[in-house]
């Protein structure tokens, strides 16, 4: 098992722009090398739907909802960090999600994807909520990593390249592009992710990936983690810095 459990969250308010799609992607690849959680807070429990349709030949990916046990407000980050169940957690957030349940969010992961579909209305959108991430989230004091995926981009349309400057002005790491296919609908009802369909169709989906989980694995975490530990050390009352966990209940933030 990793010495160091990940955890992420893939989330963006908009809605539709691909993070169910995204979470169960990430929950099917890890699951071949990994123990791997899929984490689903959406009400509409669209991630548990998907694992409910995957068939028991496949790498096995374990479902919880938000809310059953999932949330424990009172283990600290480094607890959670250091005290892995599984070697990787795909949290798959609503839509809408704002505020403090954001940052309730935002405290479970270790990295931060965001969909972004590239169009003007969800360009619009997901800056308006990077901007609410980066406030309320507290996600550069908290030292967590936050990439961002272009969703079903359609070759190299104009308003993708308006996508690219936003997120150069943000300096934020544009981690990967997804295509528009239908390969994701054909995956997603039968519980798979792309890169378990027939490989003469899905070849550049999969490697469309390739940057994505590169960047997902890349050493700079460790680092990340050791000063987290440091904040939480200074945050947390000392009774739960040392790692109990106390009174851990589940709690649905919707
Ligand atoms: N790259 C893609 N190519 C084609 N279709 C896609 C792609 N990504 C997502 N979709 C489709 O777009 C729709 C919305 O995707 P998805 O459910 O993943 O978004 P979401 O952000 O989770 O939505 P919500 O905000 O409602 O939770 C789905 O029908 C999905 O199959
Ligand atoms: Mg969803």
């Amino acid at each position: 098992m990793d010495k160091l459990a990940r955890r992420i969250l893939v989330v963006n308010a908009k809605g539709g722009c691909g993070k169910t799609t995204i979470a169960t992607n990430l929950a099917a690849i890890f699951s071949r090398k990994q123990s791997t959680m899929l984490l689903d807070y959406d009400p509409q429990g669209s991630s548990m739907r998907w694992l409910k349709q995957r068939v028991d030949d496949h790498p096995k990916v374990i479902g919880m909802r938000g809310g059953e046990g999932a949330y424990q407000p009172n283990v600290t980050r480094t607890w959670l960090m250091q005290n892995p169940d599984y070697e990787r957690t795909v949290i798959d957030a609503p839509a809408g999600v704002a505020g403090h349940d954001l940052a309730r969010l935002v405290h479970q992961a270790d990295t931060i994807l965001i969909p972004v579909q590239p169009s003007p209305i969800d360009i619009a959108a997901s800056a308006d909520f990077i901007r609410d991430l980066l406030l309320e989230g507290k996600v550069r004091s908290l030292n967590i990593r936050l990439g961002v995926v272009a969703n079903r981009v359609k070759a190299n349309t104009r308003v993708y390249q308006s996508l690219r400057r936003f997120l150069s002005t943000l300096h934020l790491p544009f981690v990967g592009v997804l295509r528009d296919t239908q390969n994701y609908m054909k995956a997603a009802e039968q519980g798979l992710g792309v890169h378990e369909l027939t490989p003469s169709q899905v070849r550049q989906d999969v490697q469309q990936w390739q940057p994505i989980l590169h960047w997902l694995d890349r050493k700079p975490y460790v680092e990340a983690v050791t000063n987290r530990e440091r904040i939480s050390a200074r945050e947390v009352p000392a009774a739960t810095a040392s790692g109990g966990h106390t009174g851990a209940t589940g709690s649905h933030y919707s």
